[in-house]
């Protein structure tokens, strides 16, 4: 097995721990100070040896923990000619293209930032946007975290269980998901305003939602606004019980009482982001496409 050091900082420190003991990999630690300005400033504790993963999430506060993996990627290159860089979730990656005229696509000015830091390999987590890897001019992976998710669910011995995708651009996803449960799924139609963020659900009657227990999946739960319409949609529709998991839970604000507010019994996401709601570990994907 290749040798590796593993750094991680706070953001995902308790992930970067599981990838390096699974990899049986040296963990190194950083300390953070963060100046009464907002700077950054980071300190790696030990010397890194051998090829070099660095772990980091680009999750709130976004911009500050992009310059702090970035800082660590141009770091690490000083001992490494080889610097995986692992970010579970991917800041940033919903700006891939311009929507509206005029509207900057930073997602491209990120990947550029990456390769210019030294990163020569970039591994992702159920990115919110294929195109997103596109705009990287250094070898990318996005590994899905729906198989653990499924492990998570099946456990829970639902009632005849349903997983519903919240709008059509999720219908994929809700396809494996429910074909690794062996269910079905559908979609819903869902209309956001590209100016004021507004959601709304668009489906007509889905009568074949009565009386199931419903998986809500969606790649990323930010506001809460997309699974709080889609829930008060199904509960509407006289559902049971509404389960809401994706693999990143930003829960901006309120987002968590909102959607529990909506009639959703339980939100399970994953370790991409650290929270009350993570209970699934990605680690072992992550691993694998390590090694
Ligand atoms: C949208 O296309 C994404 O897949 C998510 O549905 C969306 O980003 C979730 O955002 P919010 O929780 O603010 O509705």
């Amino acid at each position: 097995m290749v040798s590796f050091t593993v750094i991680g900082e706070s953001s995902s420190d308790h992930l970067a721990r599981k990838i390096a003991s699974k990899l049986k990999s040296k963990y190194i630690g950083c300390e953070l100070r963060v100046f009464p300005d907002g700077e950054s400033k980071i300190t790696l504790k030990t010397k890194p040896k051998g090829k070099i993963v660095v772990v980091h999430s680009v999750y709130p506060p976004v911009d500050s923990n992009l310059v702090r993996v970035l800082a660590l990627v141009s770091q690490a290159k000083k001992y490494s000619s080889e610097v995986y860089v692992v970010i579970p979730y991917m800041g940033y990656a919903r700006q891939d293209r311009e929507f509206l005229p005029g509207e900057v696509v930073t997602m491209s000015l990120v990947a550029k930032m990456f390769k210019v830091a030294g990163a020569t390999r970039i591994i992702v987590v159920d990115i919110h946007s294929i195109l997103a890897l596109k705009h990287f001019q250094i070898p990318t992976k996005n590994v899905t975290a729906i198989g653990e998710l499924v492990k998570y669910f099946k456990r829970l011995h639902l009632k005849y269980p349903l997983v519903v995708s919240p709008d059509m651009g999720g219908v994929e996803r809700a396809k494996n998901f429910a074909n690794m449960m062996g269910v079905d799924y559908i979609a819903l139609e869902k209309h956001r305003d590209r100016k004021t963020g507004e959601v709304i659900i668009k489906s007509k009657n889905h009568y074949e939602v009565r009386n199931r227990d419903i998986i809500l999946v969606d790649d990323m739960i930010s506001t809460g606004g997309s699974i709080v319409k889609a829930a008060e949609h199904l509960k509407k529709q006289k559902c049971g019980k509404i389960y809401a998991t994706c693999t990143h839970a930003l829960l901006i604000g309120d987002a968590e009482r909102k959607i529990r507010k909506s009639g959703v019994t339980r939100i399970v996401s994953t370790n991409t982001i650290p929270g009350k709601t993570s209970m699934v570990d990605v680690s072992p994907v992550i691993v694998k496409a390590i090694s």
